[in-house]
């Protein structure tokens, strides 16, 4: 089968196209021939070698298709069935390997491209909104990479249940998208972002931070923060934070700081059911809506990435086997 494979750690160059050996499903595994593969910022932090992960390896961990074979020991799942996942280490592929405990089905009329890209920002939209911080209507809230992928979902869900949203973004059009999702005001990076969302709440600051960008936002959402408010750090598209002295959260209002992953909010299969749940339900009655903002070969994961990395995309973005 073609597959994308990473002999070295590195930049986007490194994600070059194979022939590799089809997988087969071992006890409680799922076979799947892949319609869409999900790409996310994770896989090029595991690329770099930010994370680590040894080579060789085949990248990825989100997709949907069609079960092709059954491992032992699977009994929830038939051949035939439309799956998603968002955790299938090798998902960059034709076929790959898919713990049954981690395949949802996909509902009915719900396209490849979304079915491929929705579990796993959608459900992490989700833990950060329903779990962490579960802003009240009328609340106010700062999410940074408003047009992301993360971003476009969870100002949707945040909107939907009365919260005024802020966003960040770097340009108009992304500006745009963010408020088609909602925003109610959406701001550009800089030195005065903190001032600026304090003028936007009456001096008080917003009860939620939700930071997936990281180094380059971190010191502004912690200033933009009301008293007793909390920093929802989720990523690091603009590196990794530096460490911080605890006082800061005590001089800035006795405020939190968390820094969650999906798997702790997903870790067991009721947990996971319901987060995949309640996201595929929104999105097939159509409330919930995931951009596409660009589909490649998989054979081009590797510009798949430098688009990712140079911020040149919107919403979730997928390879095509
Ligand atoms: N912890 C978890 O459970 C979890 C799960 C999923 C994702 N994440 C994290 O959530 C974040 C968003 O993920 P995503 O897949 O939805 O990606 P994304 O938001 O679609 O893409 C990243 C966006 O970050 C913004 N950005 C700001 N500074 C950047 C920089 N220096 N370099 C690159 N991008 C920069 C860009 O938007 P602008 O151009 O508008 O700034 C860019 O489009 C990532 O940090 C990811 O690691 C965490």
């Amino acid at each position: 089968m073609r597959a994308i494979q990473v002999s070295e750690h590195g930049g986007p160059e490194v994600l070059r196209p194979v022939e590799v050996p089809a997988p087969a499903a071992g006890p409680g595994q799922l076979l799947v021939n892949t319609d869409a593969i999900g790409v996310n910022f994770i896989d090029t932090y595991i690329r770099t070698g930010t994370y680590p992960q040894e080579v060789p390896y085949i990248p990825g961990a989100e997709g949907t298709g069609v079960v092709a074979a059954l491992g032992p020991e699977v009994t929830d799942f038939a051949v035939g069935d439309r799956v998603a996942w968002a955790s299938a280490p090798g998902s960059y592929a034709e076929q790959v390997v898919v713990p049954a405990d981690v395949a949802v089905p996909v509902p009915a009329g719900v396209d490849a491209a979304v079915a491929a890209s929705a579990l796993l920002q959608g459900m992490t939209a989700h833990y950060l909104i329903e779990t962490i911080y579960k802003p009240e209507p009328g609340e106010t809230i700062l999410v940074h990479a408003g047009a992301g992928g993360v971003g476009l979902l969870l100002t949707q869900l945040a909107a939907a249940r009365g919260v005024r949203v802020i966003t960040t973004v770097s340009t108009d059009e992304k500006e745009r998208l963010s408020r088609e999702a909602g925003a109610a005001e959406v701001l550009r990076y800089g030195d005065d972002l903190a001032r600026r969302v304090r003028e936007l709440t009456d001096g008080i600051g917003v009860a939620a931070v939700y930071d997936g960008v990281g180094k380059a936002t971190f010191d502004a959402g912690l200033d933009a923060l009301r008293v007793r408010g909390m920093l929802v750090l989720f990523g690091a598209a603009s590196g990794p934070v530096p460490p911080v002295d605890p006082q800061r959260l005590n001089r800035g209002g006795s405020l939190f700081l968390t820094r969650p992953t999906l798997a702790h909010y997903t870790r067991d299969r009721a947990e996971l059911r319901w987060r995949a749940g309640d996201i595929f339900d929104a999105v097939a009655a159509g409330s919930l809506r995931v951009r596409i903002g660009a589909r490649y070969p998989l054979a081009e994961a590797e510009q798949a990435h430098r688009d990712l990395e140079g911020r040149k995309t919107t919403g979730s973005i997928v390879l095509l086997p």
